[in-house]
Order: structure tokens, then sequence, then C-alpha cells
């Protein structure tokens, strides 16, 4: 028996007001949850070496025991069942299945990611596999990683094997996960793995992806029968800090970077060099066939929105003369990231999406918040985070009444996790997770987003 739970979801909307067939669910990804860094003959990922140098991480943590999902999937699939949630989506760690990145397969690997999938399906639960949510095998950095061309046949290989190994009982997959950031933030800022900083190193980064990203998706079409392919963007509504022209100008090139990068070379109409000049020296990496090898046709396209960014000029940031106005300086409600809450981001950028031609499927793969939770007796009274969803799942209404296209909604994610390079500070969760004990506890939000996906 799971717990009971409440019918109270006091923001008028019932889950069937979406239609009957809207995709309902929760996001995870591999190595924020898992743990079992080095067992059963797992290889070394990027995050496995870059959380070993302290400094990189919120009070020098890692993921090496995370939420011990490797051991303890079972009760999380079967409190999952519980909480009565269709749409389960977690990432393969490719570490796990080719500790290499490229040669032998791992069994014990394989083995584990069956008994998650076939649980999944015992559960009723649709699983839905990202192939990669940022965790590359170290072997393969050693060699450039994203910087080396040579990732598109390590990744062909690496899809090959995932689509012939589940493709049999998992047809929803998501080739990448926000490609701007694993390459921003890896290969530009060197905030996150694997620390590479630099246009050396970020303009090849995004080329390699965006084709790796088409790439995975003709490999999964050629591997998978009935397969419903698409991949994942970060994307922010983009406000200009003032009225001047040269914010409105800032404002205008952040979105090519944050927000069209990837979808547009996707759907055909390259890189948004107009808008950014910079990305012109994208060409250097070009080879004749990339153009149309860039190109593919998703069944859906996943958009993960969490806040908006504030933009204004500016005279020092290189190449994109562009900076970010952070939310505290702009006095505005937060969450633990630092980003304001502002549910109509969710709906613009739904309709900025909705404004291409040639997207099948929109689906928010992504939302949620981090808030400082409190587990007193047993029970988390996550307030915000219950107002921070409703507020932004009423956008998301608000998009569809309209006539816009959207057609699920994850929310990120079920339970606590290591949050790269913020540690376990920032709990984005619906259970709460103790990380000295393991001990699970569905927050109030868990428990109103039962309710809700039941229909009360
Ligand atoms: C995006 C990423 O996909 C996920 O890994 C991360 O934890 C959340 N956003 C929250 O920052």
């Amino acid at each position: 028996m799971g717990p009971s739970f409440s019918s109270e979801s006091g923001f008028g909307l019932k889950s069937s007001d979406f239609g009957p067939d809207f995709i309902w669910g929760v996001s995870t990804a591999a190595y924020q949850i898992e743990g079992a860094y080095n067992s059963d003959d797992k290889g070394e990922s990027i995050w496995d070496r870059f959380t070993m140098d302290y400094k990189n991480i919120h009070e020098g943590q890692n993921g090496q025991i995370a939420c011990d999902f490797y051991n303890r999937y079972k009760t999380d699939i079967l409190l999952m069942k519980s909480m009565n949630i269709p749409h389960f989506r977690f990432s393969l760690a490719w570490s796990r299945l080719i500790p290499k990145g490229q040669g032998n397969l791992n069994t014990a690997g394989i083995d584990f990611y069956n008994r998650v999938i076939d649980l999944c399906l015992e559960c009723g639960i649709t699983p839905w596999v990202t192939l990669y949510h940022w965790d590359l095998p170290q072997a393969l950095e050693e060699k450039g990683g994203w910087t080396n061309r040579e990732i598109l046949n390590w990744f062909e290989t690496y899809v090959r094997h995932c689509g012939r190994l589940f493709g049999d009982r998992v047809k929803n997959w998501i080739v990448l996960n926000e490609p701007m950031v694993f390459t921003g933030a890896g290969y530009f800022l060197g905030a996150h793995a694997p620390g590479k900083k630099g246009l050396k190193n970020f303009l090849p980064a995004v080329h390699h992806a965006a084709l790796c990203q088409a790439l995975g998706g003709k490999i999964l079409r050629e591997t998978v029968e009935n397969a419903i392919i698409g991949t994942t963007f970060s994307c922010s509504q983009i406000t200009p800090y003032s009225t001047k022209r040269r914010d409105i100008k800032a404002a205008k090139k952040a979105d090519a970077l944050l927000n069209r990068l990837f979808i547009e070379p996707s759907l055909g109409m390259g890189y948004p060099v107009k808008d950014l000049k910079i990305l012109r020296r994208l060409e250097k990496y070009h080879k004749p066939e990339d153009c149309k090898n860039l190109i593919f046709d998703y069944d859906f396209i996943g958009i993960q929105n969490y806040t908006r960014e504030v933009v204004k000029h500016s005279f020092t940031v290189p190449y994109i003369r562009s900076k970010l106005v952070s939310a505290t300086k702009r006095n505005v409600h937060t969450t633990l990231m630092d980003w304001e809450v502002y549910p109509k981001s969710i709906h613009a950028m739904i309709a900025q999406f909705n404004a291409y031609k040639g997207i099948k499927k929109l689906i928010v793969t992504e939302n949620g918040a981090a808030f400082e939770d409190t587990l007193i007796n047993n029970t988390v009274d996550d307030k915000r985070r219950q107002s921070y969803l409703k507020e932004y799942l009423k956008e998301v209404y608000r998009a569809k009444k309209e006539g816009l296209a959207i057609d699920g909604y994850f929310v990120w994610t079920f339970t606590d996790n290591f949050e790269w390079a913020e540690g376990y500070y920032p709990r984005f969760g619906l259970v709460h997770i103790d990380f000295e004990t393991q001990k699970r506890t569905i927050k109030n939000s868990g428990i109103w987003y039962s309710g809700f996906l039941a229909n009360q």
C-alpha cells in the first residue's frame, strides 16, 4: 500500500484539463542519482574526474554515492508508482555501459538498465531514456572529448548499442540533454566537467554536439522500431534590461546563444550567425556535408525552463558584449539557485518554439525549483515549491488553451540529488533524501503532484 494523498490541488486545474494524451512525468539523470561510481566495472566519467578536485564543487562534494539509485532503484520506482507518476525520464551512463567509451561492453551495466526498464514496465511506468546527460567517459575526454570530431564515431557506436540493447522495450528516446549547457559550462566557462575554457574548446564542442544530436536521432531511427525520438534544450525568456538600443541588441545576442544555437541548425536553419557574429567562427569546423547532417526530423522537442534572464550591454564581456543581470541585483523572488521565479517565461518559451516550422510535438522535459527544505516530523512542507509548480503549470495550461502545441510536462526532479557544481545544497526533489541515511520522505509538493496526477 502506498501513502494516501490529499485531494487538495488548490489551483483550480486538474491533470485531465490538459487532455487525455498529455504526458506527465518526472526527470532525472544518471550522475545525479546513481552513485556506485566505480561498482561492477563502471568506467570513469568526466564528472567522476572533475569532482575529484575539491575546488570545483560546493563543499568538495561528488556523486560517488548520490541517491544510491544503482542499489535502490526498486524502492524508488515503487515509490514513483505509489505516487501515480506515469512517465519516468532517466539517462544512461555511457561509462557504465562502455567503460572506456569505446570497445568492450560491461554486462553488469547492461543488466542494471535492463532491471530498471523492466521494473518500470511492470509498474506501468513508461521509461524515457536520455542517451547523454553530461557524463562523458573520461577515456574519451583524454582524446579531446567533444572537441574531437572523432566523437561522431564514438557516439554512433554507443547509440547503436543502446538502441539494440534496450529498444525492444524503450520507445521514447532523448538524444542529448541541454547541449548549450554542457558545451557552455563544460567547454567555455570551465564551471562543469571537463573544466575546459575558451572559444577554441567551445566552438568545436558545439559543432560536434550539434552533429551528434542529429546523428543519434538517425541511428535510433534505424535501430529501434517505432521509436519516438526527441532531444532537449535549455531555454529562458530573455528580457532586455532597458529600452536602450544596445540592451535590446545584447538581449537578442543572448537569445541566439542561449535559446537558438542548437534548435535552429537541427531544423535546417543553420546556426543563428546573423544575430551573433562570433558564431561565424564555427565554419572552421565545418565539412561540406555537415549542413545537411545537422538536420533531423525529431518526433518531439523537449524544452527545459526554470527562469528568465535579464540582459544588458557590456563593454567588457568578450565576443558577445552582453551580460546577465543577476536576480539578486534585481531584487526579485528567487530560488536557491538565484534564479528568478518567473512563470511567464515558460509560456514565452512554448510560444517561441511554436513559432518554428517543423516541430511536431513540444514537451516540457524539465521544470522545477530548489528551495530551503526542512524535514520536521517526517514532513517537508515545501509550500514554495508547490506554488512554483502550480504557477508554472498555469502558464503551460494558458499556452495550451491558446492553441499552442504543448504535449507533456516532466518535473525536475523525483528525489533530491547532486546538483552539479552546486553539490547537494539545492534540493529540487518532490521526495526528500536524507543523504546520511538515504531515507526517502515524500515532500508535500510530491503529495500534491500525486493527487494532481490522480486527477483529484
Ligand atoms: C538542467 C539539467 O538538465 C539538470 O541536470 C539540472 O539538475 C537541472 N537543470 C537543474 O539545474
